[in-house]
């Protein structure tokens, strides 16, 4: 046979293959999704995340404890507040439930990078991102609000906000208010690609913020459209975004390696609940083999141009790079 070409010479021992890999994971990357629950004793799972659960202060560190001897760099915290009401003021307390987690996080973990997620849904009486002008999600007057709760999230001693509201022109809100407070070197991590998406159903669950009314289509993107996802990444640049987020992710790997390769800014991805959950429940069923399959997923956004991974599943991707399954 006359081949001078044998794609198969490179893949004849372990040791090669790994020498020859293109992409590499790190630990570095990963960041831990945390569910932090007002009330106390609180650890409950979450029925359609088993294995995922929501804390409170006082059990908090205890999770805490366990992201950090897995390797995981950074956590994002999403709180559930005890009241809600229609604008959401729980989302800004001094003493609301994120602003706490953070306090707590930073006092007794120092070396953990602490990230928040900035909406309104957790808090508001009706589930909506924004505040409401009837049945309308109004966006100009919740950019002010969205400035206010990234700057307690900061005050309280958060390393890095992400916005994940989607309404236009927060980025430059909360941007101005940072630096105006003192701010300018904290870095705001975009939920700037962020589709409306049938995978966010158990994370409303589990933080109790599906929408009492209609959908959040008018704000999360359509997902048959790829060109709005660079005018999106493009106005929250302009807007001064540090880093820009697609999700979700494995439905999206498209869309991942078009912003990976036309943005000069590193790339999260989030590989969100619903991706999470059928993963879990296809291994509680023993229909795929969990670590192998998560593995694979996770390697996937890395390659599609992810240099960051927000995953349910961090902890254990974490333990796979270890064990070396992958790296
Ligand atoms: C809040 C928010 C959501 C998610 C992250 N931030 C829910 C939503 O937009 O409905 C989804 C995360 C996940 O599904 O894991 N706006």
């Amino acid at each position: 046979m006359d081949l001078l070409s044998r794609p198969r010479r490179l893949r004849g021992k372990q040791a090669l293959r790994d020498m020859v890999r293109e992409t590499r994971v790190s630990k570095n990357g990963l960041i831990y999704p945390v569910f932090v629950k007002e009330g106390n004793q609180i650890k409950e799972e979450i029925p359609s995340m088993p294995g995922q659960y929501r804390y409170s202060l006082d059990t908090l560190a205890y999770e805490l404890e366990k992201v950090q001897k897995s390797g995981v760099r950074g956590v994002l915290f999403f709180g559930i507040p005890k009241e809600k009401d229609a604008c959401g003021s729980g989302a800004w307390a001094d003493d609301g439930i994120v602003q706490k987690a953070v306090e707590l996080a930073k006092k007794e973990f120092p070396d953990l990078y602490l990230i928040t997620d900035v909406c309104l849904c957790e808090y508001t009486s009706h589930g909506h991102c924004g505040l409401l002008h009837g049945q309308n999600v109004d966006n100009d007057s919740t950019l002010e609000v969205l400035a206010k709760t990234a700057l307690s999230h900061v005050q309280a001693g958060a390393d890095m906000v992400a916005p994940s509201d989607m309404m236009d022109g927060r980025i430059l809100a909360i941007r101005n208010l940072l630096d105006k407070s003192g701010y300018v070197n904290t870095p705001i991590m975009s939920y700037a690609v962020k589709y409306s998406s049938a995978f966010y159903g158990p994370f409303r669950d589990a933080a109790g913020s599906a929408p009492a009314f209609g959908d959040r289509k008018t704000y999360q993107m359509d997902f048959h459209n790829r060109r709005e996802a660079i005018k999106e990444a493009e106005l929250d640049l302009a807007e001064g975004a540090d880093i820009i987020m697609v999700k979700p992710g494995l439905a999206y790997l498209d869309i991942v390696r078009e912003i990976a390769d036309r943005f000069p800014v590193p790339c999260a991805v989030y590989s969100v609940s619903g991706e999470y959950s059928m993963m879990k429940a296809a291994a509680m069923a023993g229909y795929i083999d969990e670590a192998a399959v998560v593995s694979e997923s996770a390697v996937s956004m890395f390659r599609a141009g992810a240099d960051i991974l927000i995953s349910y599943y961090a902890k254990e991707i974490a333990g796979y790079i270890t064990e070396g399954r992958i790296g």
